[in-house]
């Protein structure tokens, strides 16, 4: 039996994080998985509601799954981001809500009815599956889940065969890493993700004995300045927030990973600024593709 589950990562003081609460958010690496808990052994769930509809709904009938009947919900997600459509997702399960709002959130307040509506419906529609379009194991939630993010196209598009030991950050469902092991030539890549489910997937994606993936934060893994090449297409998003200071760390990481001579293929919207960041981490840097709004870039430690 566990006492309470926490999905996600509230701002300070917005909620009361009921002590010894265990974090279920795939987003947090050491995290447990809602989806392996056993059916109502919780007492009770707080939940920041992911925004995407499916991705949701799958977290939310998951988490009315593991609570005992009766047991308390809170769920909650910012006004901007699906707060205002939360409590018609819980009603539809069957629950009676008590809503409320304040910081630019909607919090619902409800309990695990005695036999909630849909779960099955709602957990089928969120679970890894195969995709048919992509040929890759894949879900709801994880970057860029149902169909190939231009960007890596583009920087699939031209990158080069390439050599030896690398790394692929931020690898995602492991499009661009099946793109990398294509080459004969390259004896190890290693594959990151902050997310939990596409670890997974990417694991299942990626059965080659050259792959290792882990389940980690890129910017406090190691560095041992050993690898021939990294690849990447680095998120500027956390929690949903544009963040330029996590590609820009990606950037100083990678570079970090790479022996001297070393190269880094990355892709980037073209807004983005790592020109500086690239310039003091790295040798040398040139712009490999440009076009719809992307730019690939080589750079060489
Ligand atoms: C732009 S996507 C690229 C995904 C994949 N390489 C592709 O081409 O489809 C960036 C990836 O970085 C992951 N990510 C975000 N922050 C991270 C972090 N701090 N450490 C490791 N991975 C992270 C995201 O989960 C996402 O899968």
């Amino acid at each position: 039996m566990t006492g309470a589950v926490l999905y996600g990562a509230p701002a300070p003081g917005l909620v009361d994080i009921p002590a010894g609460a265990v974090q279920v958010s795939p987003l947090i690496p050491g995290s447990q998985d809602l989806a392996a808990m056993a059916d109502g052994s919780v007492e009770r769930a707080v939940v920041l509601a992911p925004g995407g509809v499916i991705e949701r709904d799958y977290v939310l009938a998951q988490a009315l799954r593991v609570l005992k009947p009766g047991a308390p919900l809170l769920a909650f997600a910012p006004k901007d981001k699906g707060g205002g459509r939360l409590r018609k997702a819980l009603e539809a399960f069957g629950c009676t809500v008590g809503e409320d709002a304040r910081r630019h959130h909607r919090f619902c307040q409800t309990v695990r009815p005695a036999a909630p509506a849909r779960l099955a419906e709602a957990v089928a529609a969120g679970a890894p599956r195969l995709s048919p379009g992509l040929g890759v194991w894949t879900q709801p939630g994880v970057f860029s889940w149902d169909r190939v993010d231009p960007g890596s196209a583009r920087l699939m598009g031209v990158l080069p065969a390439l050599v030896g030991r690398g790394a692929d950050l931020g690898c995602g469902l492991g499009l661009l890493a099946q793109r990398v092991l294509a080459s004969p030539a390259v004896t190890a890549l290693g594959c990151i993700d902050i997310d939990r489910r596409a670890v997974e997937c990417a694991r299942r994606n990626l059965d080659d004995p050259r792959v290792e993936v882990a389940w980690a934060d890129v910017r406090q893994g190691p560095a041992r300045g050993d690898l021939d090449f990294v690849v990447m297409n680095p998120p500027f998003h956390d929690g949903g927030v544009e963040d330029k200071a996590l590609g820009v760390a990606f950037v100083t990481k990678a570079a970090a990973m790479l022996r001297r001579g070393g190269v880094c293929w990355l892709v980037a919207n073209r807004h983005l600024p790592y020109e500086q960041a690239l310039s003091a981490a790295f040798e040398s840097y040139a712009v490999r593709d440009d076009g719809q709004g992307y730019k690939v870039i080589e750079a060489r430690r």
